[in-house]
């Protein structure tokens, strides 16, 4: 069952202007997301992986209806995710990359941890006991509970912002990089953390990162985004075993390998391109070692191969 939808998504940010923009009136855009669909299914983890500047923090902000789409739809349990937002009804928390910026560093772990029960009106003593006990679910003690966030390690504070996503038993979490400012070890820990409270909880992730052994590991489907379009979507065992988009192939490419000899980064196939004025048809095609004349003016449109993947690309296409 479906427990996220969107639709036609677009999100565009305006332009600083010019003095020539302004004496024309014109307001120039960049479109960071365009046309973006898909769904999350109750339970599973759809992971979202792509470049830096690619969209998936600004789609992550407008999942957690921090932010409007300028044009598009995003339902949460079949409501429109922005009027749950205005009634304060939204069950969505989000843990982010940096939990130095997310977590008030004048505030103890306890009450961090409580802040989103506050407004509600559960007693003083049900919301201790509530924090104590998710404190333990996420690996920590309850001595943590009165340190402050400079006291703790980057690990440590990545569990108590998990413990505050948790603290009102959201159904669906988003995910934004949640690992990467920390040592692989942690960042194994974290993950596997994360997947027990799936499990437990009956969880729904959305889980952004750049990096494709992390993602594998925790997804159960994986979307790439390239420059603000769904570029291939399938279940994780697709994307492994047969991933298609040349970029899906490219992100494979570039995994870190133990000998450093055989290294190559996507940077060795040129840079993203900016948002601002990106190349005609299908974006990919100035880095695509298969391009086509049709790539360089016709978009191609992600298209299903079958129940289980989906791919944007005219070597894929029916037309
Ligand atoms: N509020 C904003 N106003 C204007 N431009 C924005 C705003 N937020 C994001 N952008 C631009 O949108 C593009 C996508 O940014 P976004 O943060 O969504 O990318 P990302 O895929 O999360 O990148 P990273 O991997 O570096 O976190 C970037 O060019 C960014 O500068
Ligand atoms: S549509 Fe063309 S340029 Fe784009 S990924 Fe496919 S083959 Fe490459
Ligand atoms: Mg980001």
């Amino acid at each position: 069952m479906e427990i996220v939808n969107v639709t036609n998504l677009i999100k565009e940010f305006p332009l600083s202007r010019g003095l020539t923009d302004i004496l024309s009136r014109k307001r120039k855009t960049m479109r960071v997301l365009d046309n973006v669909s898909f769904s999350v299914l109750e339970g599973e983890t759809l992971g979202l992986v792509g470049e830096s500047g690619s969209g998936k923090t600004t789609l992550a902000r407008i999942l957690l209806g921090l932010i409007k789409p300028t044009s598009g739809k995003v339902m949460f349990k079949g409501e429109d995710i922005f009027n749950l937002r205005r009634l304060n009804k939204l069950e969505v928390h989000a843990v982010f990359q940096d939990p130095d910026s997310s977590l008030n560093p004048m505030m103890q772990v306890k009450d961090i941890i409580a802040e989103p029960l506050f407004n509600t009106k559960m007693s003083k003593k049900d919301v201790d006991e509530n924090v104590i006990e998710i404190l333990s679910k996420v690996g920590l003690t309850k001595e943590i509970a009165t340190r402050y966030p400079f006291e703790l390690s980057g690990g440590q504070k990545q569990r108590v912002a998990i413990a505050r996503a948790l603290i009102k038993k959201p159904k669906f979490i988003v995910l934004d990089e949640p690992t990467s400012a920390l040592d692989v070890s942690i960042q194994a820990q974290l993950l596997n953390l994360l997947i027990e409270l799936q499990g437990e909880f009956g969880l729904t992730y959305f889980f952004i990162s750049h990096n494709m052994n992390v993602i594998s590991y925790i997804s159960d489907r994986i979307a790439v985004i390239y420059a603000g379009q769904l570029v291939e979507l399938g279940t994780v065992d697709e994307l492994i075993s047969n991933p298609l988009h040349p970029y899906t192939k490219l992100l494979w490419a570039c995994v870190p390998r133990p000998d450093p000899e055989t290294k190559i980064s996507v940077k060795d196939f040129g840079e993203v391109p900016s948002l601002i004025n990106p190349p005609p048809g299908c974006r990919f095609h100035p880095r695509c070692p298969y391009a086509m004349e049709i790539c360089k003016s016709i978009s191609p449109t992600l298209e299903k191969l079958n129940n289980i993947h989906l791919v944007a690309c005219h070597l894929f296409s029916r037309r």
